[in-house]
């Protein structure tokens, strides 16, 4: 009864299509991805600037896994950090001598290169443990002014050249950079970079959008090339075949919205000419997806990527690095709109709305719709990849044991 008057409703009929698909109510499908809410193993995660990496050792969490990283002599190198005598930190120690690191506690000294035991500095020059102790040590290396570690189970790394974004290999390129450590799983951040509908609705605030309009609806094919998936778009409808959903319905005045299609760049839109490494690329879509979390949003005139790195199951490092493949003085109008307002705008207040979902997001059980389509795929990529590096590593004598599910 409501203000005195009786309210009849008609019981919602059964939705049948929900009937049958009740929803997922795990990540069973795929059983390495279920398994990974820590991370895939055997990849290279950006860790944090270079700059941040000096002769003081310094603490980092990886894959869930404490490491400890420390530059020495020009050269970042990364052991686990736990001592093995008592368990002590050797990210609380210092560096006694060049080319070590030395536990704060009693001080083992552990070779940088080769994590053994180089001295123990209580038990005098000849102690007997010396050369029976081996610190467990990570591949590190430098790229675009970050630390790169490899986190793995005993095989040999592959080069992070041949992991990196092809096309940022090999160019030069002028980069703008944020990162920012994050809660959420890093799965949900990956899943919500690559989520067809979620930059038209989430997104639908954000300044950014005055600058980069995006579609209200795709029609979407999502195709593989290389290690890739990208979403290809045969047909984009925007804000303006659909008055109202979109906060700037009229951008004309803006003279930013011909929807003048860029040959190379599947359905990028643009008035602008195409950078030439990028066009050289061929991309055949806009948004696209590789192990082991790495989103590639390409612009005609610059790239944005998001690297998603696994601190642990429950939080990430949000890695957001825009590249433009320019050179000399050219490079300098890049970095003025760069530390101008896309800092602000796009790794700032529109990255933002992707923090805050990936904080709040709740999910398996899930019931999808056609848009999650890049989301399956997505998983389905990375089931496939764990799949063939099981098999590799097989090959090679190392067991590589599912983890267990919580
Ligand atoms: Fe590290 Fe004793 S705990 S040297």
């Amino acid at each position: 009864v409501q203000n005195g008057e009786q309210v009849t409703t008609t019981p919602r009929r059964r939705n049948q299509r929900a009937t049958k698909l009740p929803g997922r109510q795990d990540w069973s499908s795929w059983p390495h991805y279920q398994a990974a809410a820590a991370g895939f193993r055997g990849y290279w995660y950006p860790v944090g600037y270079s700059s941040q990496f000096t002769g003081k050792p310094r603490q980092i969490t990886l894959l869930g896994e404490k490491i400890v990283v420390i530059r020495d002599r020009g050269t970042v190198y990364a052991l686990k950090d736990r001592c093995p005598h008592r368990g002590v930190p050797l990210s609380e120690g210092n560096q006694q001598f060049p080319g070590t690191i030395s536990c704060p506690y009693h001080g083992w000294t552990f070779d940088l290169k080769t994590g053994n035991l180089a001295a123990a500095i209580t038990d005098g020059p000849s102690s007997p443990i010396c050369g029976k102790v081996t610190q467990p040590t990570y591949p590190a290396e430098e790229r675009l002014g970050m630390v790169w570690i490899f986190v793995g189970d005993g095989e040999q790394p592959h080069p992070i050249d041949e992991q990196l974004p092809e096309e940022l290999v090999g160019n030069a390129a002028v980069v703008g950079s944020r990162i920012q450590p994050r809660e959420g799983n890093w799965r949900f951040a990956c899943e919500n970079g690559y989520d067809e509908g979620h930059a038209k609705y989430l997104h639908r605030t954000a300044l950014w959008r005055l600058l980069k309009p995006m579609p209200v609806w795709n029609e979407t094919r999502i195709i593989q090339r290389g290690r890739w998936i990208y979403r290809v778009q045969d047909k984009q409808y925007w804000t303006a075949d659909f008055p109202g959903l979109g906060r700037w319905d009229n951008q004309a005045w803006f003279k930013l919205r011909p929807p003048k299609e860029v040959a190379n760049i599947g359905n990028t839109i643009s008035h602008r000419e195409t950078n030439p490494v990028i066009a050289a690329q061929e991309f055949p879509g806009f948004a696209s997806v590789s192990m082991p979390g790495v989103l590639r949003i390409v612009y005609p005139t610059f790239i944005h990527y998001e690297f998603y790195v696994p601190v642990d199951a429950g939080n990430h490092l949000y890695v957001g690095v825009m590249a433009s493949f320019q050179r000399g003085w050219r490079a300098l109008p890049f970095y003025a709109k760069y530390l101008g307002f896309v800092r602000w705008l796009f790794h700032g207040q529109f990255s933002g709305q992707d923090k805050w979902m990936v904080e709040v997001t709740d999910a398996p059980p899930e019931k999808l719709y056609r848009p999650d389509d890049s989301l399956l795929k997505w998983r389905k990529l990375a089931e496939d990849t764990c799949e063939e590096r099981v098999e590799r590593l097989a090959g090679q004598g190392i067991t590589v044991a599912l983890p267990e599910v919580d």
